[in-house]
This record gives structure tokens, sequence and C-alpha cells, in this order.
């Protein structure tokens, strides 16, 4: 029953200060204790609690007598409860703390970090040494039209060369997906006056089935230098200089004459195939030699076609196969591998890339 007079209340309070102090929550054994206690007096049915509420039927006067001191106990208890609850709980982090080891010579766990894929890098690694030769780099579109692929490289129309390239036409449209990136000698050209000395590293794409040398999508990183008496023994130079910085000092490279429409004379470059030392394999097609990029001087027609004078300038240009390249650098023997995202394979190149 709730006290109703002065009397009882302060006799209620009497019990339910003596049972507090009784319960002793400044000395709760642990966490759940202290709660239990808590809920015991200040629970929405506990003994703090309903004293509390039992103010609200005596009469005005008393309750302002009374009222403050009832308060004045509950908030001694909640004081208690609450420093008694930081120190257990300062004792429980000590005691994990304690049973927590820490093995220091246990390997880190590495977080998975992203890279650059093999061949970015590669045609990266060969931008920069023609960059440090001088040459500026430059870029072009994917979709190209037939003149820059074609008609200005003098790929006269209806040529056979132009089947040899196996071109992706855009269906309905005069386009079609650049089949190298001699496109962009011209848009430099068009672009600029000469001189002029750049790489244009980029995709490139040819209806072709797909073998261990062969992609339908593949990359190249095109060189173009025009000026006064730029000539065929400039063009050796150059890829001698080049071919030493990627591969080393001594590199054995060849010359083979070879026919491309824009550039007369011109070559295939061959390096020896890093498989087989010359023996013959699936890689070189048994010759002992890889072909990684085609060369040539640059034809008068090229020059005319965008308005410079072929009796005051000339050139040359060259373009390498970037995956013939990472193949070399790399040991990598099937091109494809390249291209499937398989992370056993890219996770190989971590030390070369780091
Ligand atoms: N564009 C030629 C090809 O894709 C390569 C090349 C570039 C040849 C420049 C000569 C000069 O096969």
């Amino acid at each position: 029953m709730a006290p109703t007079s002065r009397a009882a209340w302060e006799q209620a309070y009497a019990r339910v200060e003596s049972a507090l102090r009784s319960a002793g929550a400044a000395s709760a054994a642990d966490l759940p204790a202290l709660e239990e206690t808590r809920i015991r007096f200040l629970g929405r049915k506990g003994e703090l609690t309903e004293l509390l509420k039992a103010l609200k039927d005596l009469p005005l006067e008393e309750r302002k007598a009374l009222g403050p001191k009832g308060n004045a106990l509950k908030e001694s208890f909640e004081a208690a409860i609450a420093s008694r609850r930081a120190e257990l709980e300062d004792a429980g982090d000590a005691a994990s703390l304690k049973n927590e080891t820490v093995d220091l010579t246990l390997p880190a766990l590495r977080p998975p970090r992203g890279r650059l894929h093999p061949l970015t890098v590669t045609l990266r690694e060969i931008a920069d040494i023609f960059h440090r030769m001088g040459y500026d780099w430059a870029e072009g579109p994917f979709v190209e039209d037939e003149r820059h692929n074609f008609s200005a490289l003098n790929f006269p129309p209806d040529h056979p060369a132009r089947d040899s390239q196996d071109t992706f036409y855009l269906e309905g449209l005069p386009l079609l997906l650049r089949t190298h990136t001699s496109t962009v000698q011209i848009r430099a050209m068009e672009a600029s006056r000469p001189p002029i000395r750049v790489v244009c590293p980029g995709r490139v794409f040819r209806h072709e089935q797909t073998d261990v040398t062969h992609s339908a999508v593949f990359h190249q990183v095109e060189g173009l230098v025009v000026d006064r008496g730029a000539g065929f023994s400039d063009l050796k130079g150059h890829l001698q200089t080049f071919l030493e910085a990627l591969l080393g000092r001594g590199t054995k490279t060849r010359f083979r004459p070879s026919y491309f429409p824009f550039v007369e004379p011109s070559a295939e470059v061959d390096v020896k195939c890093f498989l087989c030392p010359g023996s013959g394999c699936p890689a070189c097609k048994r010759t002992g030699w890889i072909e990684i990029l085609g060369a040539g001087v640059v034809h008068p027609k090229v020059l005319e076609g965008v308005g410079w004078d072929p009796e005051q300038w000339s050139g040359f240009a060259f373009g390498i196969g970037v995956e013939r390249v990472a193949m070399l650098l790399h040991g990598v023997r099937d091109l494809r591998d390249f291209y499937v995202n398989d992370l056993r394979f890219l996770n190989q190149f971590d030390e070369d890339l780091a």
C-alpha cells in the first residue's frame, strides 16, 4: 500500500533508505549484480520509484517538504550506481587486455591493392623511352573514318591492302574501328606544322582469328618523325636506341624488307626469340625471330596529303606491337593470357610493377 500520510511516507522512506544501504550498490560484485540492484530500486516498479510516485498522493505542502528529500535519495543512489559501473567496466577492460596477446611475428595482412595492367605498364614504358628521346605524346579516336585509316595513308581505293587489315566497319555508317595507330600520324600532322616528333599509343582492332600471337583487340605505339633530311638511317638509329633501352644493350634485331603503302622503303623489325635462342618454337613460328614492329620512310604522298611539302620535309614512322613487347619482356607464351583477367596470371607482375 502506498503511504498516504506524511508519517507513513517517512516510514516508507526510512525502509527504502535502509534497504538501499544493505543492498550496497557501491560494492556490487559485477555488472549484472549492479543492474539487478538498479532495477530493484529504480525499475518501473522499483522500491524507490514507488516511494517517489507516492508523493503525488500527499497534500501540496507536504509534497514540497518531502519531494527534495526523495529526489536527493534517488540522485545519490544513481551516482553510486554510475561510479560502481565505471569501476567494474575499467576492471573488465584491464582483465581482457591481460588475456589478449599479440604475436608480432605473424605476417601482416596485405590489403588488396589495385595495380596497372601489364599491357598498360609496357605501353607506358615504350612511350617513356621515346619521351626521353624528345617525342611528344598524341592520341586519337578508336572510331575512325576511311580517310584517316586508309586514304590519307596512301591505301588506294579498293586496294587489297585494305583487306589485309581485316577491318571492323560500323553498321550503316562510313566509319570503322581503327586497324592501326597510323591514323594518329595523320591527325598529329593535321594538328600541327613541321617539324614533328610524336608517339601515339593506343588500342587497335582487327577482325582476326585469335591465337597465341594474335588478338582482335591489341595495342600499338606509333612513332612519327618529320624533319628536314630525316631518313632511313635516322629511323634505324632511333629504333636500335629504343630497343636497347627496352630490352637491354646488345639486343639483336633484324630489319626485313616489307610493304606498307604509307612508307617507302618499308621494313619489318624482328628481335631474337626469347623462348628458344634461335632454334625455333611455336612463338617465333620456328624462325628464331619475333616480329615486333613495322617501319619505314614516310611516303611523299602522305606528306602532300596533309599539305606538307615533300621537297622540304621528310621523315620516318614506325608502329610497335605492345603485346609482343610485353611477351618478350615477361616471357609470356600466349598473348591471350593478357585478356582473360585471371588474377593468378596478373598477380605475377607484382614485382615488376611495384
Ligand atoms: N601500321 C602498321 C601496322 O599496323 C605498322 C607500321 C607503322 C608500319 C608505321 C610502318 C610504319 O601493321
